[in-house]
């Protein structure tokens, strides 16, 4: 069998939504994850994509032992996430973006020293590690800083090198670029690049819901959308299942009340998706082949709408989940779910 860092099988998991106190009946269940089943080799930089509420933290607490499956189940380095925990923890780590760990009061170095022992690092080793990647992440000048003083780009910075210390062999990292400007992002981004380049014996899993970090970085990609995994592959292979595909962005001036339906029924147009913002559309097209676009541009100019750009562009991972879901990942964390 195929030595596998993460395994899970047909993974399921319903959240019971109580009442109140007095009604203590189960008002509804939510189905967060449904039937995921996934494999994930070691060495690999595996990403699950998908929009805000999809479930992908869920995902991520369950094969961190922070939450039992409702159905089916995860491995993780071989042991079973719900029936073997001890055997997990030791061996994994978890940064989530945007959380205010650690202690205000501590310094930097101090605070990733603390975490350190509570994983039994011998101390001088963990010394070792933390002035290691400390220099390597460019946090150097601030190992003595308190920690509740750093931006929130540094301090991301230091909860990343939490998670290295313990040199995990599964290391997670839930949204690790949230919230950071594009210069930090670039700095996160190479830092994991570099961890897992390091030993061929580390895996890392990551959660993001920004489409091109999960083109850029990851070797292969879950798109999950309502808790279910709609496609798993390189981001090449997933781009390349819309090659046959002609996409095209408009900007446009306001559509005038035409409905997007109107150009979804044109002849050769697979999909279409619009952005509407003060003064201005900005609408994608999916087309079976480039003579649609003639369509679509008559009946723009027939219902007075002014055509201000036209860019034709090679399928990205946002094609690819419009062409899976029907709707843009931004769209859909927009509807609401009952
Ligand atoms: N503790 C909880 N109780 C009830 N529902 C939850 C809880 N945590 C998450 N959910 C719901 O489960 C779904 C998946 O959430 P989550 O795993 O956080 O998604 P993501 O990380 O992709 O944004 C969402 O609909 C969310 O509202
Ligand atoms: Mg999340």
């Amino acid at each position: 069998m195929e030595n596998f860092a993460l395994q899970t099988e047909g993974l399921g998991r319903i959240y019971k939504i109580h009442g109140n106190r007095k009604e203590k009946a189960i008002r509804k269940e939510l189905v967060a994850l449904k039937d995921v089943s996934l494999e994930v080799k070691t060495g690999e930089l595996f990403g699950l994509l998908g929009p805000n509420g999809a479930g992908k933290t869920t995902l991520i607490k369950i094969l961190t032992t922070l939450l039992a499956p409702t159905s089916g189940r995860g491995m993780v380095a071989g042991y079973d996430v719900a029936q073997q925990p001890q055997e997990v923890r030791p061996r994994i780590n978890m940064v989530s973006g945007g959380e205010s760990s650690g202690y205000g009061l501590l310094t930097v170095r101090e605070n990733l020293w603390m975490f350190s022992q509570f994983y039994g690092v011998p101390s001088k080793e963990a010394y070792r590690r933390i002035d290691s990647y400390l220099k390597e992440i460019g946090l150097t000048d601030r190992a003595h800083t308190k920690s509740s003083d750093l931006s929130t780009g540094l301090r991301q910075k230091m909860n990343i090198v939490r998670g290295f210390i313990t040199d995990p062999q599964v290391l997670f990292l839930d949204e690790p670029t949230l919230g950071l400007d594009v210069g930090a992002s670039r700095d996160v981004r190479r830092i994991i690049r570099e961890w897992l380049a390091a030993d061929a014996k580390r895996t890392l899993l990551l959660t993001t819901h920004y489409m091109a970090e999960a083109d850029e970085l990851c070797d292969r990609v879950a798109i999950i959308n309502k808790g279910q995994v709609l496609a798993c592959d390189t981001p090449e292979n997933l781009k390349r299942r819309l090659q046959k595909d002609v996409l095209f962005e408009l900007a446009t001036s306001p559509l005038n009340g035409l409905p997007l339906s109107a150009l979804e029924k044109l002849d050769g147009v697979k999909k279409a998706t619009l952005r509407e913002s003060d003064g201005r559309a900005e609408i994608k097209f999916m087309l079976k082949e480039e003579s649609a676009l003639a369509g679509v541009i008559n009946t723009l100019t027939s219902a007075n709408v002014k055509i201000q750009n036209l860019t034709k562009h090679e399928p990205t991972l946002e094609d690819v989940f419009v062409d899976l879901v029907g709707r843009s990942m931004e769209d859909e964390e927009h509807v609401e779910s009952d």
